[in-house]
């Protein structure tokens, strides 16, 4: 099979004017694109990444699939994602499922016949009979039983250092408010390490979980109606804590004066939105650009075996606590 050295040489051009053509890259001359695709065509010159495709029967596309971008966090990570792939010449596909059963699954099932090179999934449904072990997946919060590589942060720590803050602040009647995932998940763990902690600590905690998607409003006013007393929540992401503390404020509820509230992700990358949420950050920019590499090495390695990879966590003070 020809190299693309031996193109360069037949067009009399350089290798990285060869690499400018193929890739679509770069200013290239009209004369040098004309000789380059002539020596192709004579040599029957297949790039790499071509005859891989062929080989793999792929396309440089990798479809990410995830409840909706309107959440800021998952908007933050397509972000990530897509800037990732770019650096090696791939595309995203982006799949908005909504979190719905049938929607994740039609869209499992297209991706099979649009033969990408990979998928990345933030799922919450039973999707596991159509995990193609033909194509890589890495899951987000989900491992699915081990049947595939899964990149989360440490929930359970985040849990943790969110009591310990509560508490530090004076908070001796706490609630988890959360949602659910239909099947299994990681992200349950915040709930495990926040309700441990305050054991440790002997003071009085509640959770408050109901199934995902959530109804921000419902749960807003089941919250009110069950943990009135409450003087400090834990929630499970930074737009519910958003959500419930501009709601609040119909029932004469002033934060953090008379509930303290911490969420979880650091979406909140500006400090002119108040108050600023006092919450748990999850490394989203390095989560996604791990998981782009995880994913690529499930391409050139199909037998990789899967594992949970768990990031880091940290707290960030804020105005609500
Ligand atoms: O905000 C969306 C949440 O769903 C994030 O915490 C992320 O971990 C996902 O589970």
């Amino acid at each position: 099979m020809a190299s693309i050295k031996d193109v360069a040489r037949l067009a009399g051009v350089s290798i990285g004017s060869v690499s400018n053509v193929i890739n679509g890259k770069g200013s290239v001359k009209q004369s040098t694109r004309s000789a380059v695709e002539k020596a192709i065509a004579e040599l029957d010159f297949k790039p790499n990444e071509v005859a891989r495709n062929l080989k793999t029967n792929t396309t440089r596309i990798v479809a990410l699939l995830l409840p909706n971008i309107h959440n800021s966090f998952f908007s933050k990570f397509a972000y990530y994602i897509e800037d990732e792939l770019d650096k090696y010449d791939y595309k995203l596909m982006l799949c908005n499922s909504g979190g719905k059963p049938e929607k994740e699954r039609n869209y499992l099932k297209m991706l099979q016949q649009q033969k990408v090179a990979g998928i990345v999934g933030i799922t919450y449904n039973e999707i596991d009979h159509l995990l193609n072990t033909n194509i890589p997946m890495i899951g987000i919060d989900r491992d699915f039983g081990q049947k595939i590589m899964c990149v989360t942060s440490d929930n359970y720590h985040g849990g943790q250092l969110a009591l310990e803050h509560l508490y530090a602040a004076g908070c001796r009647n706490v609630v988890y408010v959360g949602g659910q995932p239909p099947t299994e998940s990681q992200i349950v763990k915040r709930e495990d390490g926040f309700r441990e902690a305050a054991r440790v600590k002997g003071i009085v905690s509640h959770s408050l979980v109901r199934p995902d998607p959530l109804d921000f409003a419902h749960l807003t006013e089941e919250f009110m109606q069950l943990h009135a007393d409450a003087d400090g929540i834990f929630v499970s992401s930074d737009n519910l804590a958003a959500y419930m503390i501009e709601r609040m404020k119909m029932y004469g509820i002033k934060v953090p004066e008379d509930l303290k509230v911490i969420g979880y992700d650091g979406v909140q990358d500006e400090n002119y939105f108040h108050p600023i949420l006092a919450t748990i950050v999850q490394p989203v920019e390095e989560m996604a650009r791990a998981i782009v590499q995880l994913l690529f090495q499930k391409i050139e390695n199909p037998e990789m075996p899967s594992e949970i990879k768990r990031f880091p966590v940290v707290y960030r003070a804020g105005e609500t606590i």
